[in-house]
Order: structure tokens, then sequence, then C-alpha cells
């Protein structure tokens, strides 16, 4: 039997309930194109910046037994070159999302506002998260800088509008984040982004894994999975129900794809994992949540969405 994974994502159909996160294997044509044959439920651009940009210097991603490094540096074509591609992805009749990271607010809204007027774009995922620009600080970590680009983009495109955010730690800082998003008239949030500036060290070379900033980079993996599931849990208890909510962290089966369903999530993305594995992972990831949901009686997702319960005290 094959259950109903489909999801109404602001009224996008999504035929799986996971896609690639911004991030690997999604700069190129032939990168977005190989995930629109994939089994995955969208299609994300890499983050796009006004120009072209080479990023940092290499070594810049490596995997290590608990996950992986990275610090990229915004790597892209420049955003006209996803708007050229996005015509070419409407064959894969699945939703098309560009991710957004403009070094300004200015560069942004310059972006958004050619984007709203682009026919076969479907939503955009504004970056306010990414901890590898040499000299620019995670915009949401600053409440008040955030809600001001949060401002500038909802005027800027009106389409179908997300943001995604870093970890957060501490209850003060999830309310006051959900107070701001809350007011912000957008459609999703992604959470989370790569726990930002870990450091790996290799012993035998006694070096850092990654050369740039240090060798401090963003991490992904499995050791990042309860900090995505504790963003999603909060902030569904936290943001009204019009603001879906896209998991993300350490994603590797469709147990881990399952868990962050429970809490909460309308949707998630993969990383790391990805990476490792390629576009053929989804194929693998929608058998293994589609046997885990016959297990359990389960035919579609609402079924056990935001269902999770607090284990009794003994
Ligand atoms: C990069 C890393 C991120 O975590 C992100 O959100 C955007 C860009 C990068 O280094 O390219």
């Amino acid at each position: 039997m094959i259950n109903d994974l489909s999801v109404d994502f602001s009224g996008l159909e999504l035929k799986t309930p996971f896609f690639n996160a911004s991030g690997p294997l999604c700069t190129t044509l032939e990168e977005l194109q190989a995930l629109g044959q994939s089994n995955a439920g969208a299609i994300l651009s890499k983050s796009c910046t006004l120009e072209l940009r080479d990023g940092n210097q290499s070594p810049r991603y490596v995997d290590f037994e608990g996950g992986s490094i990275n610090s990229m540096g915004l790597p892209n074509l420049g955003y006209k070159a996803y708007e050229s591609f996005f015509s070419q992805l409407v064959r894969f009749e699945k939703p098309i999302f560009c991710s957004v990271s403009g070094l300004s607010i200015s560069d942004n809204e310059i972006i958004l506002k050619s984007l709203a007027n682009h026919p076969h774009l479907n939503a955009v995922e504004l970056n306010l998260s990414c901890p590898n620009v040499i000299g620019k600080p995670q915009i949401a970590y600053d409440p008040e800088t955030a809600q001001k680009m949060i401002a500038m983009a909802r005027r800027a495109f009106p389409g179908i509008l997300g943001v995604k955010l870093p970890p957060y730690f501490d209850f003060s800082h999830f309310e006051t984040m959900a107070k701001i998003l809350s007011q912000s008239d957008i459609q999703f949030i992604t959470c989370i982004n790569s726990p930002g500036n870990g450091l790996v060290v290799d012993p035998v070379s006694e070096t850092t894994l990654i050369h740039p900033k240090g060798g401090f980079g963003g991490i992904g993996g499995k050791g990042v999975k309860p900090f995505g599931l504790s963003n999603v849990r909060k902030f569904r208890e936290l943001l009204p129900k019009s603001i879906q909510i896209i998991g993300v962290g350490g994603i590797f089966t469709g147990m881990d794809v399952f868990e962050y369903i429970l809490c909460g999530a309308d949707a998630v993305q993969i990383g790391t994992a990805f990476m490792q594995e390629g576009p053929e992972i989804y194929k693998r990831i929608e058998t293994e949540l589609n046997d885990l949901m016959i297990h359990k009686s389960y035919s579609k997702l609402e079924d056990f969405r935001n269902q999770l319960k607090i284990v009794e005290a003994k």
C-alpha cells in the first residue's frame, strides 16, 4: 500500500514532504534538474546574491565522523542565473523555491522585486542565517535588523515568502522572534540553518578541517537533530497556524522525517545526508517513511502531525 505523503504548502502541492536544504547540490542547472527528476517534493535553489560569487577558499566542506562542517561563503551564480533556470524546471511539475541571501537590505530588495515578476517561481526562502560570510553577522540573531529585513521583503515580494532561521537555544529568544514573525505576514519559516561557527579539529595533522574563518564553520549531521526538533516544536507552539514550518537538521532516514512531522513540521529539508548520498536519497526516504506509516497504521501525514506527547512523570 502507498500512503498519501502529499502536503498542502500555502496552496502549493508537494507530492512528498521532503526536499533539499539550500546548500548542497543545488547551485547549477544540472543539479537543480537532478532534483527535479528525484522524489524530492520541491526544488530549492542555492542561496543567491546580486552578483556571482566564487565563495570562500577550499577546503570549505568536509565530512567527519559526527557530520559535516562547511564554510562555503555563498558560492552561487547570481540571482539572474537562477531566474533563467526556473523556466527550465517547470517540466518537473513540482514547486520551485528560490533561496535569497543578498549581502545587504538593498541587495535583497533588488533581488526580491525582480523575483516578484517571475512567472514560474513559486516561493522565496529569505535566508536570515548564513554563518559563513566574512564580516557579516547572522541577521536573525539581531531581532531589530531581522524585523526590518522581513518588512522590506514583504513589501518587495508579494508571493509565498518564508525565512530561514538559525537555531535558537533560549526560550526568551524563541518568544522574541515568534512575536516578530507573527506580525510579519509571511507564509512559512525554515528552521534550522546549520549551527554556526563550530570547530572541528584533525588531531593527526593538528589542523582545522576547513580553511576559511580560522576553521570555524556551520555544523550539519546527526548531532544537530535535537535542536532542529526543538526549534520546530517551539515555533509550532508560538506561531499562528497560518505560518507553516519546514524542519531541517540531521535528517538521514524516514524515521527522522517522522519525528519532525510529529513535532509539528509541515515539510522538511535535507542537507548533509543529501550531500553524502545524492538525489537517490529521496526515494529511500520515501520508502522508509511509507513503511513506517504502514507499521503504525497511519495513512496520511495529518494523522500524526504535531501529535508529540510528553512522557509521563514517574
Ligand atoms: C552558506 C551557508 C549557510 O548556512 C547558508 O545559510 C547560506 C550559505 C554558505 O557558506 O555558502
